[in-house]
């Protein structure tokens, strides 16, 4: 039985798709908590709803990002994750805090990476011009949208698309292809991609680094 661990800020229907798709596939894993940077976020009470542990993390209380991260850190690693979920959590991660997690911290990104990272990514897909738009879900790593991607789904952009209508339509695809591309992570499927990840941050890391040069 693997753990997952999901964070949000928000509306959280990705981190319900998730969870609901476990339910109805009886998935050989647990959503052991889902953790969110925000005491209003309204994804918490779908989660207290379906018996999943919340907790709240609020970036605000902490001065700075390395200190907000340690506590994130800590919270996470109490519920001993196989996995971190990224649902919609608006916060940029400290590399330290990535490295910890390398090949085992997801994210979804309403584009077609690597086009349009960061935020506003509909505005940006009109302002471009764009016949094809979607959303992609790939490894975190401390590159903010640049990770290895796992799965995209793409959608045609019509001519009187807004931002709005783009938004709903990827909103569809991202409840599709996140259950996925999770549950390929549970079965395994995605074992090379986080062994290389893994290697290169004990590559990276400072005292690693130490050790070889000592
Ligand atoms: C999604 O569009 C996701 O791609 C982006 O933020 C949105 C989160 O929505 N990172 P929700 O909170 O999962 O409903």
């Amino acid at each position: 039985m693997k753990n997952i661990v999901i964070l949000i800020s928000g509306r959280g229907s990705n981190m319900e798709a998730i969870v609901r798709a476990l339910e109805a596939e009886r998935w050989p894993a647990k959503v052991s908590a889902v953790i969110s940077n925000r005491a209003d976020a309204a994804g918490l009470q779908f989660a207290a709803a379906h018996a999943i542990p919340t907790a709240v993390v609020a970036n605000k209380d902490y001065p700075s990002r390395a200190e907000f991260d340690a506590a994130l850190q800590a919270t996470i690693d109490a519920f001993a994750p196989d996995l971190v979920v990224l649902a919609g959590f608006m916060r940029i991660l400290t590399a330290p805090f990535v490295a910890h997690y390398a090949g085992r911290i997801l994210n979804i990104h309403p584009s077609l990476l690597p086009d349009f990272p960061g935020l506003a990514t509909h505005r940006q897909a009109l302002a471009a011009g764009v016949t094809e738009h979607g959303t992609t879900v790939h490894f975190v790593t401390a590159e903010l949208d640049h990770g290895p991607l796992v799965l995209q789904a793409k959608i045609p952009v019509f001519p009187d698309d807004t931002e709005e209508s783009l938004a709903a339509r990827v909103l569809v695809q991202e409840h599709i292809i996140y259950p996925r591309a999770v549950r390929l992570f549970i079965e395994g499927s995605l074992a090379s991609q986080q062994e290389q990840l893994r290697t290169d941050a004990e590559a990276i890391r400072p005292d690693h680094i130490k050790k070889d040069f000592a």
